[in-house]
């Protein structure tokens, strides 16, 4: 299996430099975080059998990019684009600047930028049709959706992330530069996580509902995660699908934008909000346990003989019987301008106009993704306050080596 390395070039601050310990958050167990070096110089690998950005650490920054082909971009073009912008993004994410880079100070410090490319349905069209994968199209229409076109669909999806938001505006300015001879921008959406050294490294993040989101991911590395996202290990993971790659080291990402009503969140109690999803705001422990990472019981009764996690709550919605029927979560958080007074904007009237870039990553969006997400839109008590406004399907191709380019089996 792939892994991947985070290297770090810093030396240590000097003694007393910035190391200030910080309570961050009490109530959350392990808040002491000092931070002893800075983090500009910290990379994540661009080269290697996979490609970076899926099961690498989260960043606390994200930029998703959609494009559209123009019209005279054939195969041949498009294997232009795709070398170039490999280049780019070789260089960017190891802290040099991009070729012709005039502000190439801006790619001085990467702080664990990444970048990750995904393949719409119309890339397989143009290339190779024969390798496109089964799943690769919109999902289903559901009747929560309210999908605006700004943020729907697209032939070519670039995913930016990193700890700093220079590094992060600099590279989507060196990609879009590349790009535009050959597509336009279908839309941008761009997120956020905690800050790096805000908390411990490796603690689940919070969306801006409050609560711990990401618990019930697979752990990256684990066989588990290898089988859910990579397809790695038919048999052992306990389920009965059959997840095959749709290319050796490749994924799915499905990308979904979703309006998170704050306003109408906020009047409800911190019981009721903790019923919703079936796991408390303070330490994300399903409410039948005291630990982020005990397991439900979706047997448990209360007192007053109802199920201690409500069978229409996010969690057990979300959880199948098929163990196989999982996905890998990496959202980031939005948080635009409010609507202008009075106005309505996806539901949203008040002073927020929030959700969350929901991003899943999985070996095959049919077997894994789609059941779960008509499950949610059939039922979820979630769903009162949240609206998917947009919806996109892209295939991951995997990585490459530095004498080759991302997506290059298409061209083959
Ligand atoms: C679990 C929030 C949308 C799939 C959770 C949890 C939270 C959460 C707080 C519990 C902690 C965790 O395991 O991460 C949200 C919010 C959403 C949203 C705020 C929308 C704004 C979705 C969607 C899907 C999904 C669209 C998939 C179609 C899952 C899964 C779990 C989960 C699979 C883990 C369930 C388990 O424990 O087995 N979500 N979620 N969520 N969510 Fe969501």
């Amino acid at each position: 299996a792939a892994g991947y390395s985070v290297a770090s070039t810093a030396a240590p601050a000097a003694p007393g430099d910035l190391q200030q310990p910080v309570d961050v958050s009490p109530g959350v167990a392990n808040t002491q975080v000092t931070v002893s070096h800075p983090y500009g110089t910290d990379t994540i690998a661009f080269y290697g059998p996979r490609q970076a950005g899926v099961d690498t650490p989260q960043q606390a920054h994200a930029i998703y990019i959609g494009l559209n082909l123009k019209d005279d971009t054939d195969a041949d073009r498009l294997s232009s684009m795709m070398r170039l912008l490999t280049d780019d993004a070789a260089r960017l994410t190891q802290g040099r600047g991009a070729l012709a880079d005039l502000d190439e100070e801006l790619a001085a410090a990467p702080a664990r930028l990444t970048v990750t490319f995904g393949f719409g349905s119309e890339v397989f069209d143009r290339t190779r049709p024969e390798l496109k994968p089964a799943w690769l199209k919109p999902l289903p229409t559901y009747g929560i959706d309210q999908l605006d076109p700004a943020y729907t669909g697209g032939d070519v999806v670039i995913q930016i992330q990193g700890d700093d938001p220079l590094s992060v505006a600099h590279a989507r300015r060196m990609l879009l530069k590349d790009a535009r001879a050959f597509a336009t921008v279908a839309w941008v959406q761009s997120g956020f996580t905690h800050a790096r050294a805000s908390r411990p490294d490796n603690t689940t993040m919070r969306n801006l509902f409050g609560q711990i989101d990401g618990t019930g991911n697979p752990e990256p590395g684990s066989e588990r995660a290898e089988r859910i996202i990579w397809g790695v290990g038919q048999g052992d993971g306990g389920g009965t699908k059959n997840l095959q790659p749709w290319i050796d080291n490749g994924t799915s990402m499905v990308i979904r934008r979703i309006a998170m009503n704050v306003d109408e969140w906020d009047e409800l109690d911190r019981p009721a909000q903790e019923g919703v999803v079936g796991r408390t705001l303070g330490s994300g422990a399903p409410l039948t346990g005291e630990h982020e990472h005990d397991a439900p019981d979706f047997e448990a009764l209360g007192p007053s003989g109802f199920p201690v996690i409500s069978d229409i709550s996010h969690i057990r919605r979300a959880r199948s019987d098929d163990p196989d029927e999982a996905m890998f979560r990496r959202s980031f958080n939005y948080d635009e301008q409010p609507a202008a007074s009075g106005d309505t904007l996806h539901g949203q009237t008040g002073v927020s106009q929030s959700g969350l870039i929901f991003v899943a990553f999985q070996c095959d969006v049919e077997q894994q993704y789609t059941p779960i997400q008509d499950r949610l839109a059939e039922t979820d008590h979630l769903n009162l306050w949240t609206i998917p406004i947009g919806s996109a399907v892209f295939a991951v191709p995997p990585g490459c080596q530095p004498d080759g380019y991302i997506g290059e089996a298409l061209f083959a």
